[in-house]
């Protein structure tokens, strides 16, 4: 019987406020990461323990069975893939994928092959070859919106919130690709072994992001 605690990786940053919202109306203690300073390993109660890391590296905790849950974007799920469960919608974090561009400019206009910069090539791929369409694909770490600003680029395939990064960079979007939200994971092998926590916990938050 494993008794140390259930270990949740929690994606820093915009999902880290949300999740923990989330824990402390399950009546859970966060206050350990509420002041964490630098600390990146933190008990939540004496069940559960959470590690804070960015999105890429919670799959990856996850999919090694070196923490049981994680709680991550779709974007960063359908960009990576893996092998772990995808349990619930935890209903947060709700922005979407969306090709946009310089305003008024005509993606699907004109001849030549696209180049399109995007943080999230394997989604961009996949977008573009259901749509049959040969694109070039270049991989930038952040503020993508500078691609085409600057003229690396025709286009971009990343995600909007609130859309106020494209409005204030003079950039608009040309189409929805699909919508976003934040989803809880789990490692295949901690599903099994620690079934009854992890459905407890389950039902838990699913009676909560219902409400
Ligand atoms: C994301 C995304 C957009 C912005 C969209 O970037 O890549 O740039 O947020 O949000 P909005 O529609 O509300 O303006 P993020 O802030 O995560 O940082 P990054 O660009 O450095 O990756």
């Amino acid at each position: 019987m494993e008794n140390r605690p259930i270990r949740i990786a929690l994606t820093k940053g915009r999902l880290e406020k949300d999740t923990v919202g989330l824990l402390e109306k399950l009546g859970y203690d966060c206050s350990a990461i509420r002041d964490k300073g630098r600390r990146l390993i933190l008990p939540v109660g004496d069940s559960i323990e959470v590690v804070l890391a960015k999105a890429a590296d919670v799959i990856t905790y996850v999919e090694n069975g070196v923490c049981d849950l994680g709680v991550v974007g779709k974007d960063t799920i359908m960009e990576m893939g893996g092998k772990f469960f995808e349990l619930s919608d935890l209903g947060f974090g709700r922005c979407r994928f969306a090709l946009a561009g310089k305003k008024g400019g005509s993606f699907y206009g004109g001849y030549g092959v696209k180049t399109i910069a995007t943080k999230y090539p394997n989604v961009a791929r996949s977008f573009f070859e259901k749509k049959n369409m040969d694109v070039d694909i270049v991989k930038i770490e952040g503020s993508v919106e500078l691609a085409p600003l600057l003229g690396l680029s025709h286009a971009i395939v990343d995600i909007v919130e609130t859309g106020t990064t494209l409005k204030e960079n003079g950039l608009e979007v040309y189409e929805e690709i699909c919508p976003i939200s934040a989803r809880l994971i789990a490692n295949m092998v901690s599903l099994k072994l620690r079934k009854s926590e992890i459905e407890a916990l389950i039902a838990e938050i699913e009676e909560k992001t219902k409400e």
